[in-house]
């Protein structure tokens, strides 16, 4: 009996975070009030809005954060080991969007983004392009259409989360994802905080057998 394996799956969790409402008290009012253009260097082909987040606020997240990367690296059978969490807001109108981009750079291992503040009826969330599409792309070239591995953009494997207001998103930094502009003009701003997870270095193990 013939069996397909669909290999080298892409591990993307969706959280949510319990704290949200009161991280949002602190941090908005501080992000609406600041400049909205400035954008990171990396974005300069995009109309997105970036400023770095410094620890004011983030001690409300830190436990719930390092508990859910944790989790993701202990679900996939890692040792513990030292990271730090190096973050931004994203702050965007409705006009705004950012292309397709990754996260990898050099020690990031994990990246995230939290969802502070998003309108379901209007905002999108992130989407994920599937990288893997070399194989898809011979086949249609030939003529053939492929059911599992369409790569066209009427009819695409690209993943998008139900998210809500408290979400986060955890995604392995290589993973190609973009985020598109609203759905509908709106006075609002969708305020995400985007983070990597960098590695610093392995947790000794302390031998405890008395010898
Ligand atoms: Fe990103």
């Amino acid at each position: 009996m013939a069996q397909l394996f669909p290999l080298f799956s892409t591990n993307i969790v969706v959280d949510q975070i319990p704290n949200n409402e009161k991280f949002k008290e602190i941090i908005v009012p501080k992000l609406t009030s600041s400049n909205l253009d400035t954008k990171a260097p990396w974005a300069k082909h995009c109309h997105t809005s970036q400023q770095l987040a410094d620890s004011e606020g983030l001690d409300v997240l830190q436990t719930e954060l390092q508990l859910a990367v944790e989790s993701y690296f202990s679900y996939l059978g890692c040792e513990p080991f030292k990271y730090e969490i190096r973050a931004w807001y994203n702050v965007h109108t409705s006009d705004m969007y950012q292309q397709t981009h990754h996260h990898m750079n050099g020690d990031e291992l994990l990246s995230g983004i939290y969802y502070i503040q998003f309108d379901k009826e209007k905002d999108q969330p992130v989407v994920f392009i599937n990288s893997n599409n070399t194989f898809a792309t011979a086949l249609k070239y030939k003529g053939l259409h492929p059911k599992f591995l369409e790569w066209d953009t009427d009819n695409t494997p690209d993943f998008s989360a139900q998210i809500q207001e408290g979400s986060l998103i955890l995604f392995p930094p290589c993973t190609p994802h973009y985020v598109p502009k609203a759905k509908e003009p709106h006075d609002g701003l969708r305020i995400s905080m985007s983070f990597n997870v960098c590695f610093l270095d392995t947790i000794e193990k302390v031998d405890d057998t008395n010898n």
